[in-house]
């Protein structure tokens, strides 16, 4: 064989390598997405975590709510039949885009209770009391999601306050059957119930494990939903319902008393607001880090030619954690409630900031987090938090995530009103450097102090193209919750998926500290995982990463409502 036809052979040899390494880049994920061939409704749609809360809102839209009516009943549907992270114990956000175009957000965050100071997890030895800001009583802040439900209704509801309630009722009080899903989650916090609340607990079946098919009836629940319905606000943070929470956090001059929830509000803010590849993409402000995060990564990642860098491979799963660890080294340092911290909100908005701390990022190299800035943290895996997204017939969009923080918040369950009470508190920093149950760090600007809000992650975003409502999304997840967001809509957007792929491909997640690539297990492919060990990164696996329930609405016409299939999540529509 002659020295030119050897070097051809290697060529074509090369090209048909080259080839391959190109399609197997492209190889879609193995398992089928939930829903096959989604529909198009016309009218409207919800999708919500749980089958029977995406019923109750769409029964609200069929006859004639709005948005916003339909996000209420699924929020009080959600704290009865998904009690995991659906609550009225709880706090979250609501982003929103009405039917006249005008933007904003509702903050119902929890509040640090007036009796808090900046070292109470801290021993004598300023040394971190174990659990305490995840467990039980010392955990709890003040709730926030009656106070914003019903300023929701106040400033935009359209049916009777009383009529958004009854389906959580008639939920509660007639007895609803656990899903697979939900039996095996009772069951595995069963002994923190039992430690909670004592033996005679609800949640606990008294014959044996729960199991799918099992029936949960909550009548203390119905009578407390039923005191909101008639007296409002004042039905969860006066009277009985009161009297309740407070006994199970200490009682009038324990930790958390009537003058915090006398003085909790939720606010109405301005969202945060970017443009993107000829979107606008609105998000959640502070407290929640979510927002100000997104568009850091989206304004960071616009300048790459995403597209072309292909969905999956490992050179743009590489580019995201590289943008991804120098946004969560901001959060760190820069986040926290606006009204007790001044968060630099133009400087981290800037392009030129965000391009001169893009600047040092190699394609081929995975830059070291220490060098970006100090810390060491682990990571503790056993969270939840609930997203919903809502369109009507007239174009109103709600996207609302709201949370407990853990799974069934502080595991305290209110005696007589049969609610689980939050574990926010954890989400505020506890002492500088110290990570919470999601690993992530904060310092000064995230440090306890009475009133304040914690610092989040929830990303309850909108997409508009063309000026009309593009995309609806959120997630739970913790600290994965933004880079969750950002991919289904880098996955819509720069790879023009359609959004049951975008929200079915394989999630990654990179949060500064620790310094690893947390992948799926299970869903991505080997050789993408040996190329992104080759640019230096450290990987680790987790079960899943976040269940994003979004809407896309197609060409302007078609409604897309996705549940995300690592739950049991569902969309519907008209
Ligand atoms: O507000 C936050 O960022 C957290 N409390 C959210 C918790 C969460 O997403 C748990 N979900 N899986």
């Amino acid at each position: 064989m002659s020295k030119s036809t050897l070097n051809q052979s290697a060529k074509y040899f090369m090209y048909f390598a080259w080839a391959l390494i190109v399609l197997s880049c492209k190889v879609k994920p193995k398992e089928a997405p939930n829903q096959k061939d989604p529909t198009c409704y016309t009218q409207g749609a919800v999708v919500t975590a749980h089958p029977l809360a995406t019923d109750v809102g769409l029964e609200v839209l069929q006859k004639g709510g709005n948005s916003f009516d339909a996000a209420i009943a699924v929020q009080f549907a959600l704290s009865v039949v998904y009690p995991r992270a659906g609550n009225i114990g709880g706090g979250g956000f609501m982003v929103y885009r009405s039917e006249e175009g005008k933007t904003g957000s509702l903050d119902f965050r929890e509040t640090a209770p007036l009796t808090s100071h900046k070292k109470m997890y801290l021993d004598e030895n300023d040394e971190v009391i174990k659990g305490a800001s995840v467990f039980g009583p010392t955990s709890v802040a003040v709730p926030g999601v009656v106070d914003g439900m019903w300023r929701m209704h106040q400033k935009f509801g359209s049916l009777a306050w009383e009529e958004l309630l009854t389906p959580a009722i008639d939920l509660a009080r007639d007895g609803y059957s656990l899903t697979e899903a939900e039996a095996a989650k009772l069951n595995t916090y069963r002994d923190d119930f039992l430690e909670a609340n004592g033996p005679d607990m609800v949640f606990i079946s008294h014959k044996d494990d729960w199991s799918k098919g099992d029936t949960i009836l909550l009548p203390d629940l119905a009578s407390c939903l039923g005191r909101i319905r008639d007296e409002g606000r004042s039905g969860f943070y006066e009277g009985h319902t009161a009297t309740l929470l407070l006994a199970e956090v200490g009682g009038d001059n324990g930790y958390l008393r009537q003058k915090d929830l006398d003085s909790y509000t939720s606010r109405w803010v301005d969202v945060v607001k970017c443009k993107y590849r000829g979107h606008e993409v609105l998000s959640m402000p502070p407290p929640s880090s979510g927002g100000i995060a997104l568009i850091q990564l989206l304004k960071g990642a616009e300048v790459y030619d995403i597209a072309t860098m292909g969905a999956g491979t490992a050179q743009t799963i590489h580019l995201m954690t590289e943008l991804e660890r120098r946004v969560y080294a901001d959060r760190a340092t820069h986040l926290g409630d606006p009204e007790f911290w001044n968060v630099p909100e133009d400087m981290l908005l800037d392009s030129s900031y965000i391009s001169n701390r893009n600047e040092s990022i190699s394609l081929s190299k995975k830059t070291d987090s220490q060098r970006i800035k100090e810390g060491n943290v682990e990571v503790i895996e056993s969270i939840e938090t609930t997203h919903f997204s809502i369109i009507d017939s007239k174009g109103n969009a709600v996207a609302l995530t709201t949370t407990l923080n853990g799974n069934y918040g502080s595991k305290l369950m209110v005696d007589g009103a049969q609610f689980f009470l939050n574990n926010e508190m954890d989400d505020f920093s506890i002492k500088p450097g110290v990570p919470n149950m999601y690993g992530l760090i904060g310092g000064k600007a995230n440090a306890i102090a009475p009133g304040k809000r914690m610092l989040s992650s929830m990303t309850p975003t909108i997409v508009l193209k063309d000026d009309e409502v593009f995309l609806i999304l959120g997630t739970p997840g913790g600290s994965t919750i933004i880079t969750s967001v950002f991919q289904v809509i880098l996955n819509v957007v720069d790879h023009g998926m359609t959004l049951e792929d975008a929200v079915h491909e394989p999630r990654w997640h990179h949060q500064w500290l620790p310094d690893r690539v947390m992948y799926e297990k299970d869903r991505v492919e080997s050789h993408v995982l040996n190329e992104l060990k080759s640019y230096g990164h450290a990987l680790e696996s987790r079960s899943s990463i976040g269940r994003v329930d979004a809407i896309h609405i197609v060409d302007g016409t078609c409604i897309q409502a996705i549940g995300d299939s690592r739950g049991d999540d569902v969309g519907q529509g008209y």
